[in-house]
């Protein structure tokens, strides 16, 4: 049995002004016809088609209490109502959102497989997405735990990074893991991204819900006792899941990547348990800034990616979002334009990262 677990826990403060708080970017169709967190559900479509063996169950999204009734809407529109939604009072990061998932997994079956998958990616081609999946669904059958790796293209110091071992016994594609290093400084990411030897951690990760269990309660048992206490005080409302408050408010804030993968690999690994992971080259991207949403949409012959009421003359190579009222550039280059009913960016598509500044910026003000 497969259960897709959905993180839609972040704010996406770098895709300002469209992406806030209440209505973060995961909610947003910025790059299709369908939200981000829509699309996640849609791409696996058909994964259990053709096989006997495989069951996928809906999914179970973790999210802010805040942000409910609009996740369960947007999924109900795709018809794919989810299994349950888990609410959080306040993120304590992924770890222990994932951990909340796994407890209530467990509870049924601890040999389910979970894909944990964040509700903020772009992933291109579908069926070699599904591909690496299966080679993931044979590994964490077995007891591993999967992660998928993405060829790098720069020294981006925003993500994990796998150094591939050996080839795991009887799986063409699936590589043990030498060391996994999270958001590596620049200079540790540029000499990585030279050896060749390392791919990026692309934040999705597959193993059975007991597995995770016994993983976090060896690697971070605060964060174990904190959410397992939370999830026993839990409260049922319709397909919502409210968790005790003051329970899941004690468990320390901490990533998957920092508080699991960092400790079971490299010199410090203090566990028997080796992960695994499956390489993926299927169009995938993190939509976190602007300027990657640029490159991975679809362009006018100008190199522009144009959305709502535009007029633009003689620019290149920009992205111009009008959602509110109309908009007219002229001889722009690499800019982003993105305008709402009550903030206007405009930018360097080279500067996208420095959009966080802003946002920092105005929360100090208000
Ligand atoms: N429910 C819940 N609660 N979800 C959360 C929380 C939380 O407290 N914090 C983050 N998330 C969700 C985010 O919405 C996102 O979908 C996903 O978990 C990952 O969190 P990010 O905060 O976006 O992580 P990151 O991008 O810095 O790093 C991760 O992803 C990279 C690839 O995009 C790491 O796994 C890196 O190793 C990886 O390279
Ligand atoms: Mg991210």
């Amino acid at each position: 049995t497969l259960q897709p677990v959905i993180l839609s826990g972040g704010t996406g403060s770098r895709l300002w002004p469209v992406s806030r708080e209440h209505y973060p970017k995961q909610l947003l169709a910025l790059f299709s016809e369908q939200t981000l967190i829509q699309d996640t559900v849609s791409r696996l479509e058909g994964l259990d088609r053709d096989t006997d063996e495989l069951t996928m169950l809906p999914p179970i999204v973790v999210c802010n209490e805040e942000h409910r009734f609009f996740i369960a809407e947007q999924l109900r529109q795709i018809d794919c109502p989810p299994e349950a939604i888990i609410l959080e009072p306040q993120g304590r990061n992924t770890a222990p959102a994932l951990t909340l998932a796994a407890l209530a997994i467990a509870e049924q079956d601890p040999e389910t497989i979970m894909l944990v998958m964040p509700a903020d990616h772009v992933i291109l081609d579908q069926a070699s997405f599904q591909a690496s999946l299966r080679h993931g669904i044979t590994q964490a059958g077995q007891g591993k735990l999967v992660t998928f790796g993405i060829e790098p293209v720069s020294a981006e110091t925003g993500y994990g990074y796998i150094r591939k071992g050996e080839s795991v016994d009887g799986n063409p594609v699936a590589c043990t893991i030498d060391r996994f290093v999270e958001k590596p400084d620049q200079s540790t990411a540029e000499s990585y991204l030279a050896s060749g030897d390392y791919l990026w951690n692309s934040g999705m990760f597959m193993m059975q819900a007991g597995v995770w269990n016994r993983t976090i309660e060896t690697c971070a048992p605060a964060i174990y006792n904190a959410v397992q206490q939370a999830f026993a005080g839990r409260e049922d409302d319709r397909d919502f899941v409210r968790v005790d408050k003051t329970a899941f408010l004690a468990s320390p804030g901490d990533s998957i990547d920092y508080a699991v993968m960092e400790k079971l690999t490299g010199e410090s690994a203090s566990t028997t348990l080796s992960p695994v992971v499956v390489p993926m080259s299927a169009g995938w991207s993190d939509i976190g800034i602007w300027s990657t949403l640029w490159e991975v949409s679809d362009k006018d012959p100008e190199g522009n990616v144009i959305k709502g009421d535009v007029y633009a003359l003689d620019n290149e190579d920009c992205l111009l979002f009008s959602n509110q009222r109309h908009i007219a550039t002229v001889g722009l280059k690499e800019t982003i334009v993105v305008e709402t009913a009550d903030a206007i960016l405009v930018a360097d598509r080279n500067r996208s990262q420095d959009v966080k500044q802003i946002v920092d910026y105005l929360k100090g003000a208000s």
